[in-house]
This record gives C-alpha cells, sequence and structure tokens, in this order.
C-alpha cells in the first residue's frame, strides 16, 4: 500500500508531493518527495498521520541539519527537554537547549553526548515524566560502520497479541515508571544511594498500562522500561511476574523491525504507540546523533 496526495486543498490534480512507503507490514515507513523547503500545511498533515499511521516513520535522502530537525518538531508541538539530571552539563546548542547529543565521541577525552555506548535496552522516551512526550526525533551524523540499529516495537500489536486472559486481568491495572534508574538498571544522578531491592518504593509516576492514543483513539501497552516498573496494588513478586509475561508480549520479534542507520537519516517515532531499543556496536567506532522529543499529554 503507498499513498499519494493526488489532489490539492481546491480539489485539482496535482503530481509529485509526499509519498508513504511503509517498511514492513507491522511498523514503519519511507516517507519519500517531501519538499522540506516548501512545507505545507497539507504536508504536516501528511507527515503527522503518516507517524499515527506506521507509528516510526524515516525520512532518508533529505538533507535536514538541526534547524530543519527543530522545525519539524515545532510544527507537531512543543519540544521540551530530559528532565533527568546529568553527570555533567553539556551545552550542545545555544539555539536549541532542547537538542540532545547521543554519542559516544570523545573530545579532549570528555565525552560529547549521553547514551555513549553499548546495547540499550527497550523502553519508551520519558515515561517516566508526568507528562512523556509524543514523539521523538532522532537524525543520524555519524554512524559505525556495523551494528548500533535501532529497534522499534509496535505496542498496538503489543496489546493485540496478549492472549485474551491476559489482556482481561490487566484492565484498569496502572504501572509505575520509576526515575532513579534507567533502562539498563543504573541509577540517575542523584539517586546512587537509592536501592532498587524493593521497586515498588522507588520514585515515578503512575499510568495506565493499557492507554489510549489521543490522536488515533487506539488502545495500546504502554510498558515504559523493565527496569523497576511496579504494578500497583500487587505484591512485588506477583507484579514481577506479570510484567514478565507482558514484557514477552511487548517484544515479540514479529511486531518488531530494526533500523539500520545510514548518515542523514532521520526517525520520526510515536512513544504513545511504541518501545525501542538499541544494538551493540564497537566502542571505537563513532556514532553521533542529535535528537529532539515534543511534549505530549498526560497517558489516560
Ligand atoms: C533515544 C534512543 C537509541 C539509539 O534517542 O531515545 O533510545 O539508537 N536512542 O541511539
Ligand atoms: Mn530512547
Amino acid at each position: 500500500m503507498s499513498t499519494t496526495l493526488e489532489l490539492d486543498d481546491q480539489g485539482t490534480r496535482t503530481t509529485g508531493g509526499p509519498q508513504v512507503h511503509p517498511i514492513t507490514d507491522t511498523i514503519g515507513a519511507d516517507i519519500t518527495g517531501l519538499d522540506l523547503e516548501n512545507l505545507t500545511p497539507r504536508d504536516i498533515r501528511f507527515f503527522r498521520q503518516a507517524v499515527l499511521d506506521h507509528c516510526v516513520v524515516r525520512l532518508r535522502g533529505y538533507s535536514i541539519d538541526d534547524d530543519k530537525q527543530v522545525e519539524l518538531g515545532r510544527y507537531i508541538g512543543a519540544l521540551t527537554g530530559s528532565s533527568v539530571r546529568r553527570d555533567k552539563e553539556f551545552d550542545w546548542s545555544k539555539k536549541y537547549p532542547e537538542l540532545v547529543v547521543i554519542s559516544n565521541i570523545k573530545e579532549n577525552g570528555e565525552t560529547i553526548g549521553v547514551l555513549e555506548n553499548g546495547e540499550l535496552n527497550w523502553h519508551t522516551d520519558l515515561a517516566f515524566d508526568e507528562v512523556p512526550p509524543s514523539l521523538s526525533l532522532l537524525r543520524a551524523l555519524e554512524v559505525p560502520e556495523s551494528g548500533g540499529n535501532t529497534g522499534f516495537a509496535n505496542m498496538y500489536k503489543a496489546l493485540e497479541s496478549l492472549p485474551p486472559r491476559l489482556r482481561q486481568r490487566i484492565t484498569g491495572l496502572r504501572l509505575k515508571h520509576q526515575r532513579s534508574h534507567d533502562a539498563q538498571g543504573r541509577p540517575r544522578v542523584g539517586f546512587e544511594h537509592l536501592s532498587a531491592d524493593d521497586v515498588s518504593a522507588l520514585p515515578g509516576p503512575v499510568h495506565p498500562l493499557v492507554r489510549t492514543h489521543p490522536d488515533s483513539g487506539r488502545e495500546a501497552l504502554y510498558l515504559g522500561r523493565r527496569f523497576g516498573g511496579y504494578i500497583m496494588g500487587l505484591d512485588v513478586a506477583e507484579s514481577e511476574e506479570l510484567l514478565d509475561e507482558l514484557w514477552h508480549y511487548g517484544t515479540l520479534p514479529e511486531n518488531t523491525w530494526h533500523q539500520e542507520w545510514q548518515v542523514g537519516d532521520m526517525m520520526v517515532w510515536d512513544n504513545r504507540s511504541t518501545m525501542h531499543r538499541r544494538d551493540n556496536f564497537p566502542a571505537e567506532q563513532r556514532r553521533r546523533m542529535h535528537r529532539i522529543v515534543v511534549l505530549g499529554s498526560k497517558p489516560y
């Protein structure tokens, strides 16, 4: 299936215009033919709809710089910063304080970015905020020769994959998304002395396990990150067991796809309907990405 915009606002037939090309049946699409220098309201509607329909879109073969990335993000909504404290203050962009550099590159012995090396476990961005982001826009400036692919999982499909008894069991249940530890289980700055032995005691907001997407109206499984998750009202052991089961269905390979980056690619994903992860890659190879996130709304 591919959709072509063939009518202009007056219903006149036009040629060209953006097109969406699904990458898999499950998740992901390329958008071709966007004229980024002359974006129209119709292009923006098309772009938003493609993200809603395919959960993740890729802009490949365009020339996108920080200005253009931020411009696209702002057409969708308000940009927001990360709420977590970092080991050191970065000064990535005077122009765009919300821009985050994700990189393992060191300059003068100092790392220039965050989430430097290694695998990243499945997660959805900033679910540990009261008001998590809607979209993330991640653009590749340097990529390693091998590894460092980013995987995406469709969380509508994850919900549909649950056996009926499990789907029934989680109706109305709420998950605490701890904010003290990262997805790898490492304590964040300021929480080094907090033991994660009792996950029910970790700080963080509570969101429904099944959330309704405010734009599509569809229900999706909303897991955030596995480490430190706690389902309210259950014994910790019971919560752990139920979470393990949900995570199994949440990351079924048939509901996922992995992006192999090329320099210049920009991935735009919907944090309300997806999770993502990253493959390991050789630590000595340079990887540099720029990310912005768009503020969403409180999950319900
Ligand atoms: C992120 C993220 C994965 C990657 O930017 O939120 O998880 O592949 N990045 O760098
Ligand atoms: Mn992420």
